[in-house]
């Protein structure tokens, strides 16, 4: 599904794609980097009636595919290089929970996670660096979690996911500085979205009372520190990993 309402900005004309980018955080992401001038082009993997929605009401284009599916990142991002010629911005957003304690978790519960949360970072970002390489130019961002960092009872699958990336982003910062390419991780704590309002009820309430700042993020607040961390100010912020919790996890 595109949109040709969406003006190529004549201040940056840079590409940025957002994996999972028309819902949750991913959503406030993708209309944060609109705003700044970026061409956006937000995937997601099933919802297409929010992603219609989505793309009505911002202009931003949108594209359906499985981000831990290799093939089809090889299709589309091909797709968006035909189009577009260029991906200069990477914000691998998109995840997915499949909470359970371990002793009660399934192999199932546990590839999955691993497979939308972790493989789809090597995917998408193996298939979009060769070209910031050439280009001397990237801004890759990877959504973690105050879970990757601290741990959560029900989470070891996802908080393996999210930690995992944490590495990943430091060693490809690594590898990349001297092409003027940047890779950060942000660590949202529990943000107002669908994923954090299905955790039960007296669940949610203990975790919220747990929180220094006593309530939960919002979606804008984190999108905010993404718009800095991949503008051109932030060009000497590499390999860092960003807590924004409320205070819920302090390093
Ligand atoms: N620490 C220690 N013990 C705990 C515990 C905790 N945090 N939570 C539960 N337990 C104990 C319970 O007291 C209970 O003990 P008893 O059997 O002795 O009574 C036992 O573990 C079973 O607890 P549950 O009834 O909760 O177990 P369940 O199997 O029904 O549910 C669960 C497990 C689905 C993981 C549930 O505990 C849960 O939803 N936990 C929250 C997980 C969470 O925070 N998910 C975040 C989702 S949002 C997100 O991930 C975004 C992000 O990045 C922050």
């Amino acid at each position: 599904m595109t949109s040709d309402n969406q003006e190529t900005s004549t201040t940056s004309n840079r590409v940025a794609l957002v994996t999972g980018g028309t819902r949750g955080i991913g959503q406030e992401i993708s209309k944060k980097l609109k705003k700044d001038g970026f061409f956006v082009i937000a995937n997601y993997a099933s919802n297409e009636q929010k992603a219609l929605d989505f793309s009505n009401k911002t202009g931003i284009e949108t594209i359906k595919w499985d981000v831990s599916n290799y093939e089809e990142c090889l299709a589309q991002i091909q797709k968006i290089y035909d189009k577009h010629k260029t991906i200069d911005v990477l914000i691998n957003n998109a995840g997915i929970t499949k909470d359970a304690p371990l002793h009660k978790m399934s192999l199932e519960q546990w590839n999955k996670v691993i497979e939308v949360n972790l493989n789809s970072a090597f995917n998408v970002t193996s298939l979009v660096i060769n070209k910031m390489r050439e280009n001397t130019f990237g801004r890759i961002v990877h959504i973690s979690s105050v879970n990757g960092q601290k741990g959560q009872f029900g989470q070891s699958n996802y908080a393996a996911t999210k930690s995992a990336l944490i590495g990943f982003s430091k060693s490809l910062a690594l590898e990349s500085a001297s092409k003027n390419i940047t890779s950060n991780v942000i660590c949202p704590g529990y943000i107002n979205t669908e994923m954090v309002a299905a955790i039960r009820e007296d669940i949610l309430k203990n975790i919220i009372d747990g929180i220094p700042a006593k309530r939960l993020g919002g979606s804008e607040e984190i999108a905010e520190l993404v718009g800095y961390v991949v503008s051109d100010k932030a060009s000497y912020i590499n390999g860092a990993t960003l807590s924004i919790n409320g205070g819920l996890w302090m390093d």
